[in-house]
């Protein structure tokens, strides 16, 4: 006897009609027209059956701080780190996890079951790693919560940060973090990437890094990261977010370092919602989307994923854990209209990030954990077009959220009662 039967689902990768049967926890077999008795069934209805969404990048410990202790009136980068410097005192332990607890609400609300959240590490209290790791043992059973030591404050340029970092990760952060551009000049930015490297290398930890965060095209300590990557074996290992210098480079010096970043198997998280707001502010016009080279990124074979980055906190107000909204986003900003590229998208929030946080038995294979999404949608790219519901998240074979399917009376004349959504073909 199954412990549930999932039927008539369409999948991400274009397969229509399937069943997937799940037993203890784990998907144990995929195919069309499966018959077996089960406690629970589960007819999909032709809908889309979808892991579940990943975030590579985000920040909890600032989460659902908006307005505290107040509001960023410019909405600009600048005053956004001035902000969270005042909030920093102001912060205790009980707020902290119970602000985080609240959002991974909405995450598991959204389909959102793994998330790679930095943390603040510029405090000698270590108050922020120290709630975090806390509320990563509370969600552990429904949500995967993956910790980076982030030296916000930058690892050279603040007292004590370097300590603080290690102590976070014998606390069990378990990712290398880094902000080399923050660092005061950029020979100290590439000092920070090698000492973060080798303290990753020689912990057998992954690396990731928020890297060239600007519109600076010399700001290029990608390079560094790259080649550090090399030097210590560590291919396959290392991330680079934001990258958004990227965007400003010379054409030529790109073609050579995507190559450098390939032969590394650099893994690259944009943050659309955030770099399409935040960069490009010193421009007059044109102004510049500040986003990374997401096509040629993937052209190049490196696993590229859009990040979350922020959700209401100093540098930005809005966001709702919603991966469907920030793969919009990228697909706009990186103007990735193709079928392959809006399928890309879609991977970008899936598929992409979970090989970037390593996460074990992600997938819809057989063996695979039984986590997924179902969403009020055919396929990949109507889910992005809809923003779809998710109608049931399932966590190990068992529903953890569920919402109504989204439906508007409308009262015309001569229409449907009811408005549908969903393409004809
Ligand atoms: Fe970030």
């Amino acid at each position: 006897m199954l412990d549930l039967l999932v039927t008539h689902a369409s999948l991400p990768d274009g397969r229509r009609n399937q069943s997937l049967a799940v037993q203890a926890g784990r998907i144990v077999e995929v195919g069309e027209g499966l018959q077996a008795p089960a406690h629970e069934t589960l007819d999909a209805q032709g809908l889309l059956i979808s892991p579940p969404f990943v975030d590579a990048h985000f920040h909890l410990d600032s989460a659902l701080s908006y307005g505290l202790p107040r509001i960023n009136q410019s909405g600009t980068l600048l005053e956004g780190i001035g902000l969270w410097g005042e909030l920093k005192p102001l912060l205790t332990h009980e707020a902290i996890v119970e602000r985080a607890l609240r959002y991974c609400d909405w995450a598991v609300a959204r389909g959102l079951l793994a998330i790679r959240s930095h943390v603040d590490v510029c405090d000698d209290r270590l108050l922020a790693a120290t709630a975090l790791m806390e509320v990563k043992r509370q969600v552990a059973p429904y949500l995967d919560l993956q910790l980076v030591a982030f030296p916000q404050d930058g690892l050279l340029r603040s007292p004590g940060a370097m300590a603080n970092l290690v102590r976070a990760l014998d606390l069990g952060v378990e990712v290398v973090g880094g902000i080399p551009h923050f660092e005061r000049t950029m020979a100290q930015g590439a000092d920070s990437v090698r000492w973060l490297c080798e303290l990753a290398a020689g912990r057998g930890l992954l690396v990731d890094m928020h890297c060239d965060e600007s519109d600076d095209p010399m700001s290029r300590h990608v390079e560094t990261l790259a080649a550090e990557t090399q030097r210590l074996g560590l291919q396959g290992r290392v991330t680079g977010s934001h990258l958004t210098s990227m965007h400003s480079m010379d054409n030529y010096y790109v073609s050579k370092l995507l190559a450098l970043m390939a032969e590394a198997r650099l893994q690259v998280v944009a943050n659309p919602l955030i770099n399409i707001t935040l960069q490009g502010r010193h421009d007059s016009y044109p102004k510049r989307r500040g986003m990374t080279r997401v096509p040629e990124q993937l052209a190049a074979g490196l696993t590229v994923a859009f990040g979350q980055d922020c959700v209401m906190d100093p540098w930005y107000a809005l966001g709702s854990a919603d991966m469907l909204e920030v793969a919009a986003m990228g697909l706009h900003v990186a103007q990735m209209t193709s079928q392959a590229g809006m399928r890309q998208c879609f991977e970008a929030v899936t598929s992409a990030p979970a090989r970037i946080l390593q996460l074990e038995g992600y997938g819809l294979a057989p063996g695979c954990h039984a986590d997924f999404v179902w969403l009020q949608a055919r396929d990949p790219v109507e889910a992005l077009r809809l923003r779809a519901p998710r109608l049931r998240v399932y966590r190990r074979g068992r529903c953890i959220a569920q919402a109504p399917s989204q439906t508007t009376q409308i009262h015309l004349p001569g229409r449907p009662d009811q408005v549908d959504w969903l393409a004809k073909n």
